[in-house]
């Protein structure tokens, strides 16, 4: 059996994966990037096909992470956590980017870090692809304390959304 209540035990931490295509510029929050190997430096990342973010990084094998701080709006939790870049612009007026040096958009505001990755590989997970990607570069944003899952969840009380690794069916 599976008692989802321990797999909730696992921790994990907040962040926005971002891609870009041609004319696209799209995005996603994610709870799943984690550190592969430290030389060279490799993260992975499980990312829903379902997502507009997994098509812009499949074609352009790119991707930028920002490290969310707890201070970070529901707002834009749920811009990022909720909607699709299909139907809304994420990185628009009104929310500060800047790019990486693959052109990938990060985010200004609530930043504690950011990462520009290259995918090396990627793992075919039915639902999911997992990349697997070398770290080009990784710059500290702040001091301001990182936005764990457990404080998304427990703290904010704000749910996990269908295309989450971590999702449970109701
Ligand atoms: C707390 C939370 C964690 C999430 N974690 C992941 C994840 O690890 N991988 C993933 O593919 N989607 C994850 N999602 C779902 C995507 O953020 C969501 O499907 C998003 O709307 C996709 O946007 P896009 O179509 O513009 O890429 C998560 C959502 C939330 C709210």
């Amino acid at each position: 059996m599976i008692d989802f209540e321990a797999l909730f035990r696992l921790s994990y931490g907040i962040y926005v994966i971002s891609s870009h295509g041609n004319d696209t510029l799209g995005g996603c929050l994610v709870n799943t990037v984690f550190q592969l190997t430290a030389e060279p430096v490799r993260i992975g990342v499980s990312v829903a096909k379902a997502n507009q973010t997994h098509d812009l990084i499949t074609a352009g094998g790119t991707l930028a992470v920002t490290v969310v701080t707890q201070e970070a709006e529901d707002k834009l939790l749920g811009k990022f956590g909720y909607r699709t870049g299909r139907e809304i612009e994420k990185f628009a007026a009104g929310e500060p980017y800047h790019f990486d040096e693959h052109g990938d958009p990060v985010l200004d505001r609530f930043a504690a870090a950011y990462l520009s990755c290259t995918v090396e590989k990627t793992v075919d997970l039915d639902t999911h692809s997992v990349f697997i990607c070398r770290v080009d570069s990784a710059v500290k944003a702040g001091d301001a304390p990182v936005m764990t899952y457990e404080y998304y969840r427990n703290v904010k009380k704000l749910k996990s959304s269908r295309y989450a690794p971590t999702w449970v069916k109701p």
